[in-house]
C-alpha cells in the first residue's frame, strides 16, 4: 500500500469551553499579543472582550488590529505587520472567520521575514522557501468554515490586480486553534451558511482530489456527512449548541481534508471569480460548483456518486453512473433550501468579465487544477463560467 502522509502540525483544541485554554497557551507564547480581527462585530458580541479577558488574567497585554475586512487585502496586511513591529508584540491572535485568521498568517510571515506580503505573491520577489519563518499565532475561529485553523494556506486579495491568491507554506500553520461553538452562537443566518456549506465544498473537493489519500478520504467523508446533517439545524436554529459544536467540528474536518488533498475547480473557479468582484466566499462557489459538477462527474463517476449518496435524495438514480451524473442535482437540491442558489451574474459579474477572471485562475489557482481527475484548461474554465452566468 502507498505510503500515506498526514499534515496535521497544529496543536487543534476543538469543543464547547475550548477558549479556557487560551490564557495557558498564550502565557507561553510571550508578553504581548496582536489581536487581529475584523470591525465592530467582534466588539459588539462580547467575543473581543472574552479573549482579551483570558490574556490579561495571566500577565498578557493585548493590542487590536481591526482593520481586516473580507477577502484580506494586501494593505491591510501591510497595515498589521506595522502593528505588529510597532507595539513589539511577541506572537498573534487571530479572532473571527477565515479572513481575521488568513490576515494573521501573512502577516506572522510578513513580519518575521521583514518581507512585504508582495514578495510572497506569483510577482513577488519570493523569499527563499527554505527561509521562510512565521511568529508565533493561536488561531480563534468564530465561523464553522473556512478550516483556515487546520491548514498552511493563506488566500489575500492584491489590490494591484485584483487577484485572490493563496499564499501555501507549513511556516503558516497556527501553532495552536482554539474552535469553541459557543463563540459561534451569536453568528447570522445569512454568514451561518455562507461558511457552512464552505466546509461542505472543502470536503468534497479534498475527496474529488487526485491528491486524496486513505487518510484525507476518512475525515472529508466523515465532515461531508456531518454538514449534510447539522447545517440545516444551525440554519433553522442558530442557538443549537449541539449541532454548532457538530459544524465546528466538520468545519475542523473539512480543513484537513483540504489540508491534505488539496482541492478542486470548484474553489479553483469560485475564488478568482469572487476575487475579482469582492464577493463571499461561500457564495463565490456556490455560483461555479453547479456547471463545474456538470462538467466534470464522468471523469470519477465512484466518487461523485458516493457525493450522491451522501446527501441522499429520490430522483430515480440508482446505477454508479446515474447517481454520479445526478451529484450537482443533489446538492442544488440541498443548497435551495438554504438560500444558497446563485449564479455569476447575481455576484456582479458579466460576460465580458470572464475571459480576464480564466486569466486569473491560471495565476493564481492552477495548482487545484491539477489536482482535478481531468485535464482543465483555459477554453474549459471559460465553458463552465458561461454556463454559470
Ligand atoms: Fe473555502
Amino acid at each position: 500500500m502507498a505510503v500515506t502522509i498526514i499534515n496535521m502540525p497544529t496543536r487543534i483544541y476543538n469543543g464547547t469551553g475550548a477558549l479556557e485554554v487560551l490564557a495557558e497557551e498564550g502565557r507561553r507564547l510571550g508578553k504581548k499579543a496582536l489581536i487581529v480581527t475584523t470591525g465592530k462585530d467582534m466588539e459588539n458580541f462580547g467575543l473581543l472582550r472574552k479573549v482579551t479577558n483570558r490574556l490579561e488574567g495571566t500577565g498578557v497585554s493585548a493590542s487590536v488590529f481591526s482593520a481586516v475586512t473580507p477577502n484580506p487585502k494586501t494593505s491591510e496586511i501591510e497595515a498589521g505587520v506595522r502593528a505588529f513591529l510597532d507595539e513589539k508584540c511577541d506572537f498573534l491572535v487571530s479572532l473571527g472567520g477565515g479572513s481575521s485568521i488568513d490576515a494573521a498568517k501573512n502577516i506572522s510571515m510578513c513580519a518575521a521575514n521583514g518581507a512585504s506580503i508582495h514578495d510572497f505573491l506569483p510577482q513577488g520577489d519570493k523569499v527563499g522557501l527554505e527561509k521562510r519563518r512565521a511568529v508565533p499565532h493561536i488561531a480563534i475561529p468564530t465561523t464553522a468554515g473556512t478550516g483556515s485553523e487546520a491548514t498552511k494556506t493563506a488566500v489575500v486579495s492584491n489590490e494591484r490586480n485584483r487577484q485572490k491568491y493563496g499564499v501555501r507554506h507549513d511556516c503558516i500553520y497556527p501553532m495552536v486553534s482554539i474552535v469553541d461553538p459557543e463563540l459561534m452562537l451569536t453568528v447570522p443566518k445569512s454568514v451561518t451558511v455562507d461558511t457552512g456549506i464552505d466546509v461542505f465544498f472543502h470536503a468534497m473537493e479534498g475527496y474529488l482530489s487526485n491528491k486524496a489519500t486513505r487518510f484525507s478520504d476518512m475525515v472529508a467523508l466523515e465532515s461531508m456527512r456531518l454538514v449534510r446533517e447539522h447545517l440545516p439545524r444551525v440554519y433553522e436554529d442558530g442557538s443549537d449548541l449541539d449541532s454548532r459544536a457538530t459544524m465546528a467540528w466538520a468545519s475542523t474536518l473539512g480543513g484537513i481534508a483540504l489540508d491534505n488533498a488539496i482541492c478542486v475547480g470548484i474553489h479553483g473557479l469560485g475564488q478568482p471569480a469572487g476575487g475579482y468582484v469582492d464577493a463571499v466566499h461561500g457564495k463565490s462557489l456556490c455560483a461555479v460548483y453547479y456547471s463545474y459538477m456538470k462538467y466534470t462527474w464522468q471523469s470519477d463517476i465512484p466518487r461523485y456518486a458516493e457525493v450522491a449518496r451522501i446527501l441522499g435524495g429520490n430522483d430515480g438514480a440508482e446505477r454508479e453512473a446515474e447517481l454520479a451524473a445526478a451529484s450537482a442535482d443533489r446538492l442544488r437540491a440541498f443548497i435551495r433550501p438554504l438560500g444558497l442558489e446563485i449564479r455569476l451574474r447575481d455576484l456582479g459579474i458579466e460576460e465580458s468579465m470572464i475571459p480576464a477572471i480564466a486569466e486569473s485562475v491560471l495565476n493564481t489557482t492552477r495548482r487545484t487544477l491539477e489536482c482535478c481527475k481531468m485535464e482543465i484548461g483555459y477554453d474549459d474554465i471559460v465553458a463552465i463560467y458561461k454556463e454559470a452566468l
